[in-house]
């Protein structure tokens, strides 16, 4: 893992336009920084997402087309805090569905905190947690040939760029059978207005999520970044639909990484592009999905508008 941090930083670092993966974001002070995006008055996301699981939880389990007797298997990726889920977990249990619910991450932490709030307030469910890489777990999970429904919620896989997408649900196919579900949740392309405050919050948390990268070479590098000479810079297009965070250097100067035996030069205004959260519309995902075997079946919305959990059927 220490390899191939090191290895990503200085390839970023040393390139003519300077990136840092957005994955690296996650240590335990991101996560608790993550948290706290989430309940931001301008992150409009999570609340949408939780709108649809509340308020449209039956249309989510009309679209799954699976009949109340028919065992099959919830999987989710990303066990996350269970807020979302636990509305569609608790109205799946109520009308007697046949189901496991398996939530994969790769911190058993986090499953084991989620197993033990799903054991106190949904005693009903079968919780079976499943640590590891999500394909690692899925190609498990596969030889059992029981039907399937995936779950990546938030908006995760806007965080991949259209083809790392479009690669990841076509490995996601290639794990599923004929008849299996995904269902997909997507921030929808709309006003900057809306946009761009989402990722340029007034409390400033967005900030240290982004800066806080700096702070993780520093610490587990062995770097010399001083954040007070770096600020954080969202952009937005609408006609593009991609959020993009940047760490844009306030000043001429050089840092050094000493685990990487090397320093880094910046000039005034310079940027490191740390994130894309792509915003969708059908077409997009449409031409996502062209070359695996899944296709669009289900859409249902928010009902602001602004986000949308989409079905897709495994042909
Ligand atoms: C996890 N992911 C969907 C978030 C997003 O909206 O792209 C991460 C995030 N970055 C800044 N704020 C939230």
């Amino acid at each position: 893992m220490i390899e191939t941090f090191k290895k990503d930083v200085d390839q970023g670092l040393k390139a003519s336009t300077k990136t840092l993966p957005s994955k690296y974001f996650y240590n335990k002070k991101g996560d608790a920084l993550f948290v706290e995006i989430m309940k931001l008055p301008e992150y409009y996301l999570t609340r949408c997402e939780l709108d649809i699981f509340e308020n449209k939880t039956q249309e989510l389990i009309d679209g799954l087309d699976i009949q109340p007797e028919t065992y099959f298997e919830l999987i989710e990726l990303g066990a996350g805090d269970g807020t979302k889920t636990k509305k569609l977990l608790a109205s799946l249990a109520n009308q007697n569905y046949t189901f496991d619910y398996l939530p994969i991450d790769i911190s058993a932490n986090a499953l084991d905190l989620l197993e033990k709030d799903l054991c106190k307030e949904l005693p009903k469910v079968s919780v079976q947690t499943q640590q590891g890489d999500y394909f690692e777990v899925l190609a498990s999970l596969k030889k059992s040939k029981k039907p399937k429904v995936v779950l990546f919620l938030g908006s995760n896989i806007g965080n991949m760029t259209d083809d790392l997408a479009a690669e990841f649900i076509y490995n996601l196919g290639a794990n599923l059978q004929a008849g299996d579900k995904l269902l997909l949740g997507v921030d929808l392309i709309k006003a900057n207005d809306i946009v761009l405050p989402a990722y340029n919050d007034s409390k400033e948390i967005t900030a240290k999520f982004n800066l806080n990268l700096l702070d993780r070479i520093n610490h587990e590098l062995g770097g010399n970044f001083n954040q007070e000479q770096f600020k954080h810079q969202p952009e937005y297009n609408e006609s593009e639909g991609i959020a993009k965070s940047f760490i844009v250097s306030t000043t001429h100067q050089t840092v050094e990484i000493k685990a990487l035996g090397k320093s880094y030069h910046f000039t005034e205004g310079e940027k490191i592009h740390t994130e894309i959260s792509r915003k969708y519309n059908d077409d997009l995902l449409q031409k996502i999905i062209q070359n695996t075997d899944f296709s669009l079946e289900t859409k249902i919305l928010d009902s602001k508008g602004y986000f949308a959990d989409y079905i897709l059927k495994r042909n």
